[in-house]
């Protein structure tokens, strides 16, 4: 007799109902021999004394849950707010998938809260919509990828619930226009927030932060794995007023940020040299970039980020196979709304770039 099939056994067909095609988020391939272009990473990783304090940590440290209030007073005096502003996050990755918890998830028999999302757009907050139970509203770009700020106030409805957008953009790295932000703030319904993603804030210079005060329903979501260098200790922020952060914070476990994150971050901050030498690079790199790019006759869309998006056409496939033949990892944004044919490039250190331009011009013009 066939005994039951418990819980435990195996059975790889039969783990219960998979979720939609919508909600499922593909983990990025785990490609680290080589050089990693394609997830906008500082490719040299964090400033020494990130190193020094995480190795200052003492076995106690590593026994107790987390304080977090150092590490939130200096990540607030960074933001130039108070600390209650601050939620730190494990990643914003983690912040973005509260603020869908909070407010797109379906309660009683309400019509789905929908989430309005400019594309090309950071596919996660598609997903965390889908997961939340929300419905996602794509507004579609324009050829030059300027933002359609008319577009997205059309698309405003009563049961808009969050208005997800990133400044300046990913894949694209173009800016969103503060007016913009302000507007559709204003014309949302009142149960609604909007999301400002500055995951590449310090490579534009400048933030929505100091305009939070008069817009209470606004949330700008900050990381600290880009310009910092500190991705995999996944530690982030979201900025607001108390009122707004709170729902998001409701929604997230109590000790999400760990010990190591909690005391990098204010090493990280206190080293300015190193993220202004940082941001010199960036700001080299995507000048080689373009250059290049005008050299070899490829569109480009000037970035605020530490990436680049570039039409490569037909052979972008190629470009990008090619690329990973030759230790080069690009990241090809063919399947996002108005990115057809496009990769994106990470432009930081400058090393770096001109490593993943050789292997582009190799690839297109057959050179050795
Ligand atoms: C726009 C945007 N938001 C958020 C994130 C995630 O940041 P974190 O590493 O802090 O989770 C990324 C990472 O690529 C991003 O591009």
């Amino acid at each position: 007799m066939k005994s039951k099939p418990s819980a435990l056994s195996p059975q790889p067909s039969t783990l219960g109902a998979q979720p939609t095609a919508k909600a499922q988020y593909e983990k990025p391939p785990e490609l680290y021999d080589g050089l990693r272009l394609h997830q906008n990473e500082n490719t040299l990783g964090c400033s020494p004394r990130v190193m020094e304090a995480l190795a200052r940590l003492r076995p106690e440290q590593i026994g107790f849950y987390p304080p977090y209030t150092e590490v939130t007073k200096a990540c607030a005096s960074y933001l130039g707010v108070s600390p209650e502003a601050v939620a730190l996050v494990n990643g914003l990755d983690e912040g973005i998938m509260a603020v869908a918890i909070a407010h797109l998830r379906v309660t009683g028999s309400q019509l789905a809260p929908e989430a309005i999302i400019p594309e090309p757009a950071f596919e996660i907050f598609r997903f965390d919509t889908a997961v939340a139970g929300g419905h996602v509203v794509p507004v579609m770009p324009k050829n030059d990828f300027q933002f359609a700020e008319a577009e997205v106030l059309a698309a405003i409805t009563p049961q808009t619930r969050v208005v997800f957008l990133t400044n300046p953009n990913n894949p694209t790295g173009v800016p969103v226009p503060f007016a913009a932000i302000r507007n559709i703030a204003r014309q949302v319904p009142k149960e609604a927030v909007v999301f400002v993603d500055e995951a590449y804030a310090e490579f534009a210079g400048r933030s929505f932060i100091p305009e939070l005060p008069s817009l209470p329903n606004v949330i700008v979501g900050r990381t600290f794995s880009k310009a910092y260098g500190l991705a995999a200790l996944r530690i982030g922020a979201l900025v607001g007023a108390p009122e707004v952060l709170d729902p998001a914070r409701y929604a997230m476990p109590v000790y999400s940020v760990n010990i190591a994150a909690a005391v990098a971050l204010p090493a990280a901050l206190g080293d300015t040299d190193y993220l202004q030498s940082y941001l010199r690079e960036v700001a080299a790199s995507k000048s080689l970039l373009y250059a290049a790019c005008d050299r070899l006759g490829l569109t480009y869309w000037r970035s605020d980020a530490n990436f680049v998006l570039v039409r490569i056409g037909d052979r972008i496939d190629e470009v990008i196979n090619g690329a990973r033949e030759r230790g080069v990892y690009l990241r090809s944004r063919s399947n996002e709304p108005g990115c057809e044919g496009c990769l994106r490039i990470t432009t930081g250190h400058v090393a770096h770039t001109q490593r993943g331009i050789d292997v582009i011009e190799e690839v297109l013009c057959g050179a050795p």
